[in-house]
């Protein structure tokens, strides 16, 4: 029997469809341990703020296939001071929480860190429809955010085929490509442009215009939002240099609401249960990953580090401590999920005439 007696979970950062699901997850799963959970209102703000109330099993019904999050989200800048995250372990200590459960994305983690190292034991769950946490394999929300993508991108080939048109579309996605990638072959598209690969402009409109020949009359391109204006710039360039006609749409936020896909709902529900089982074991600082299909804990610094080593954001001095057998891993990660990328990029381009 765990010594926890009462444990917090809260939703931060860019809401996900599938946040639902897990908060019920961990609510149900702690209860039925015998342990209370307080549901903590607004991410970290509430925290510091006490914002928070007690959990039923009830107050989780019926969230499950909603999109959103019931507890509220936000980016809190005052967490990030000392004198707040002192504050928020204080309110944990006040209101008597064991420990806490977090769902979200990096900027979560680095505040489960903080959070943990003020002596409350904090564990992560991956909430971003980006899939930009290099540790697992996909995050909640990502399923359904491309599934959205989807629909909407599909709805515009009909009117392209229609009026024999291009259509550049930006799909979300700050530091990551993976959901251009994924609508990207999931739609045809004749083109995706991501940060990560550097994109041919001249191969692309050389695309274009032997497809005009050929009697292809759709042209969908998609470009991620970590471009910057990239994708507007496309729009415009496409009909100067090879005369078709040219829309633009921008997704946006539209695909981060709705119901969560039946992959987003397991996902969340599977991390949910391990993350209560993970806390109340008495571990803290872990990430939940999935890995090959399996949910696999990881040690949040660790995980940190490794995203930063794959965005190529490590700083001189950042590993020292780490093992020469653990940085080998964390390069072969970052490797593994460039190659992946890679393929999908080149398997998108082959296919695309
Ligand atoms: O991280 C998720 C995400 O939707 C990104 O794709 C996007 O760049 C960002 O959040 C938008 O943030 P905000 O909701 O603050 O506009």
């Amino acid at each position: 029997m765990s010594e926890f007696k009462k444990i917090g979970v809260l939703t931060s950062g860019g809401d996900s469809p599938g946040m639902n699901a897990a908060v019920r997850a961990v609510v149900r799963s702690a209860i039925e341990r015998g342990v209370e959970v307080y549901g903590i209102y607004k991410g970290y703000r509430g925290l510091i703020d006490n914002e928070m109330k007690k959990f039923s099993y009830r107050d989780v019904s019926g969230c499950l296939e909603k999109g959103g999050t019931i507890l509220y989200s936000d980016r809190c800048h005052r967490f990030r001071s000392l004198e707040g995250q002192q504050q928020a372990a204080r309110t944990c200590r006040e209101n008597g929480i064991d420990g806490i459960v977090v769902i979200g994305g990096d900027g979560t983690f680095r505040g489960g860190v903080d959070l943990t190292a003020q002596g409350i034991p904090t564990i992560g769950i991956p909430g971003t429809i980006d899939n930009d946490i290099t540790s697992t394999d996909y995050t909640i929300g990502f399923d359904t955010a491309v599934n959205t993508s989807i629909s909407m991108v599909d709805r515009l080939r009909d009117t392209c085929e229609s009026h024999a048109r291009a259509n550049v579309v930006e799909v979300m996605g700050r530091d990551a490509g993976d959901i251009a990638i994924e609508v990207g072959i999931s739609c045809g598209a004749i083109a995706i442009a991501i940060k990560e690969i550097a994109f041919d402009e001249e191969a692309f409109l050389k695309k274009i215009s032997d497809g005009v020949k050929s009697g292809k009359r759709h042209f969908i391109v998609i470009v991620s939002e970590g471009l910057g204006d990239y994708s507007e710039k496309l729009a415009k360039l496409i009909p100067e240099a090879t005369g078709v006609e040219t829309r633009f749409a921008r997704l946006a936020h539209v695909v981060r609401g709705g119901a969560p896909t039946l992959r987003d709902r397991m996902l969340a529900t599977r991390m949910g249960d391990r993350a209560v089982q993970c806390l109340l074991q008495g571990e803290a600082n872990l990430v939940m990953c999935e890995r090959n299909g399996e949910i696999t804990p990881m040690d949040i610094t660790y995980a940190l580090k490794l995203d930063r080593m794959y965005k190529g954001k490590l700083e001189e001095g950042e590993l020292r401590g780490y093992s020469l057998a653990d940085i080998s891993e964390m390069r072969h990660m970052c490797n593994e999920k460039r190659e992946a990328m890679r393929y999908m990029y080149d398997l998108a381009d082959r296919l695309s005439m």
